[in-house]
């Protein structure tokens, strides 16, 4: 297990932090980056509050932390420099006033009630919320695979099916099925999307113009779409992707 947090665990007091083992080194991989500045955090999901000083201790005292729940009682787990709110993670409008409240985030990791369309709604009102550079991490995505949680194998309303379609739409650039297979803005803005065991990262980098090649020739560096020309990709000079 990773540095931080393997040190962290056996300090940890009696708030409960309950986590898949493998969810470590993935924290590491894609957080790192982010320890030590003043970013913004959201985490949706406080049970017995075991992740808001772990998350406070990895992010650093510059960092400022927002953590949600429907239990009102997770209220009184805040601790110094954090925000304990009470709400649904599927209520658009809980959620858009903790944005405004707290938001952008450049991290924002759910790990609430694992209902899938709960999962899907959550991301779907605060992807907009997150900043440039920022990470989406959705946790327990095996609930996917489970009738009660909404999921279930190629359940077209779990989440896993929900990103595998954002595979889709990020590319939408490149297709030429245009009524199949219209643009997606989200193309604009969707880096990349990572899937580990149970865990879904989706980042955000806004692209400053659309798909190109570099060619590069005795030091002379051009940019050419001619690549989705000459498959006759259309979509991607119909000027429905706003160029
Ligand atoms: C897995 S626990 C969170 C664990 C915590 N993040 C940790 O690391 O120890 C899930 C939490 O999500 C909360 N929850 C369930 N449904 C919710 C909803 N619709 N909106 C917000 N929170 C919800 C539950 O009350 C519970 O405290």
């Amino acid at each position: 297990m990773a540095d931080f947090f393997s040190d962290y665990l056996k300090t940890t007091d009696e708030r409960l932090l309950s986590k898949w083992a493998h969810y470590f080194d993935v924290y590491t991989r894609e957080l790192t980056r982010f320890r030590g500045r003043p970013i913004s955090f959201l985490e949706i999901g406080v049970f017995r509050g075991g992740s808001i000083p772990m998350w406070k201790g990895f992010f650093g005292d510059q960092a400022r932390l927002t953590f949600i729940d429907i239990d009102p009682a997770c209220k009184a787990l805040e601790i110094p420099g954090t925000s304990v709110e009470i709400g649904n993670q599927a209520d658009p409008a809980f959620l858009a006033d903790i944005a405004a409240k707290h938001g952008p985030f450049d991290v924002i990791l759910d790990d609430g009630s694992h209902v899938c369309a709960h999962q899907i709604a959550s991301y779907e009102n605060l992807w907009p919320h997150l900043a440039e550079g920022g990470l989406y991490l959705v946790e327990d995505c095996h609930t996917s695979y489970w009738p009660g949680f909404g999921g279930g194998y190629r359940n077209e309303a779990s989440f896993i099916e929900y990103a595998k379609r954002m595979i889709d739409r990020m590319h939408s650039w490149y297709t030429d099925q245009d009524a199949l297979f219209p643009f997606d803005p989200i193309a604009k803005e969707l880096h990349s999307i990572r899937c580990y065991d149970s865990i879904v990262v989706a980042e955000k980098r806004t692209k400053t113009m659309p798909p190109t090649t570099i060619y590069a020739q005795n030091g002379k560096v051009t940019r050419s779409r001619r690549a989705l020309e000459i498959r006759g990709r259309k979509s991607a000079f119909a000027g429905k992707d706003g160029t």
